[in-house]
């Protein structure tokens, strides 16, 4: 699929309104993103997994309009918010071309999040990928008749994840499956730039139901926008290592994935974090996004390990809070040890525990 597959040709533009929901996960990456080109091109490929519980429930309502222009409103858990509107204003004029029908309506978006408001999760991931789906369904409905078969769905979801990344990158990998791949990258076929795909190598039965609980360490503002993240990587001393770093642990990953091999996946994992976080220390300007109970997890969590010969090992984004995986077969064991040990280091002891899900639903 190139760019121009997915605009919209024609649509039928005698439908009033209409009013379609989604609700869409956030989703962790095990090789990170960051770094990107002009329009949203990463510079590297990765892979996440896609949560199950922290999800952001849209509603978009559609009204047919004369005037020129986008028209929209925005509600943030029932009230009116004014804060989104720049953001959700430069996605449609980014995706305008694909979707020609969008000034002819005025949208009211109505969102939610199940995880709890600032608590330092990403949720332009959840939120931009809901977005993009209630737009695809509108699309549906406003279609000349297209049947319902699989080569249609597929259509559907890659271009969701399409708009989703026009978004917000790693939103596109938010649509469907467990595991997502997004970038181009020789290891995995049919893998693109343009959108995530569903990750269709072997995984092991050790990865099934995989748990994730995100240990709260900061709950503010995030210190660092990933739009400046990103930025940072220009001209960044380490990034084309970085960059073919990448491209060799998701190929890796893949072998892993497969074999079940635990050792090995903890391997690439933390250390695809302390990179990502090391890119931001060595760039220029320098940041140090972890806090000092980042370190005090992370500390525990290798100790721990040593000890118990358990699987578990840590993961993170840009910013402070942990996430820490681990099998699900080790769930009764690793949170009686998150409870005692861990929790003190959270912002009023919050925790969330979610495991792997996959993907968005129509609601
Ligand atoms: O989607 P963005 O532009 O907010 O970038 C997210 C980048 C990381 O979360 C740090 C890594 C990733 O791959 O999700």
């Amino acid at each position: 699929m190139t760019e121009q597959d997915f605009i919209l040709k024609s649509y039928n533009s005698n439908i009033d309104k209409g009013s379609v929901k989604w609700a869409s996960p956030s989703n962790i990456a095990l090789v990170k993103y960051w770094g990107k080109k002009a329009h949203q091109i990463p510079e590297n490929p990765s892979i996440s997994f896609t949560l199950s519980d922290c999800k952001t429930i849209t509603e978009m309502t559609y009204i047919k309009k004369d005037n020129q222009g986008f028209s929209f409103d925005i509600y943030f858990e029932g009230e009116k918010n004014e804060a989104f509107k720049p953001k959700i204003q430069t996605f449609f004029e980014r995706i305008e071309i694909y979707m020609p029908f969008l000034k002819d309506y005025h949208f009211k978006i109505e969102t939610s999040n199940t995880f709890p408001h600032s608590s330092g999760i990403a949720s332009s991931a959840s939120g931009m990928s809901a977005i993009a789906l209630c737009l695809m369904s509108i699309e549906k409905e406003l279609s000349v008749p297209e049947s319902d078969n699989v080569e249609f769905q597929d259509y559907f979801n890659q271009k969701a994840s399409f708009l989703a990344r026009l978004g917000s990158g790693s939103a596109c990998r938010s649509i469907e499956g467990e595991l997502v791949v997004w970038g181009k990258n020789e290891s995995i076929v049919g893998s693109s730039d343009l959108y995530g795909v569903k990750f269709e190598g072997d995984v092991h039965a050790n990865f099934k139901n995989y748990q994730d609980t995100i240990l709260l360490v900061d709950k503010g503002e995030k210190q660092v926008s990933s739009t400046v993240g990103h930025q940072l990587m220009y001209g960044h001393p380490f990034a084309t290592k970085r960059f073919a770093q990448a491209n060799d642990n998701l190929a890796k990953l893949k072998t892993i994935l497969a074999s079940g091999d635990l050792n090995a996946f903890i391997k690439i994992v933390e250390s695809e974090a302390l990179t990502l976080h090391a890119m931001m220390m060595t760039s220029m300007p320098y940041f140090i996004l972890m806090k000092p109970n980042t370190l005090e997890i992370i500390n525990k969590i290798w100790a721990f390990r040593e000890k118990t010969d358990s699987k578990i090992c840590f993961t993170l984004d840009a910013g402070a809070n942990v996430h820490v995986l681990y099998p699900e077969k080790e769930k009764d064991d690793v949170l009686q040890f998150i409870k005692n040990e861990l929790a003190n280091y959270c912002q009023n002891g919050h925790y969330i525990c979610d495991q792997i899900g996959h993907g968005a639903n129509q609601i």
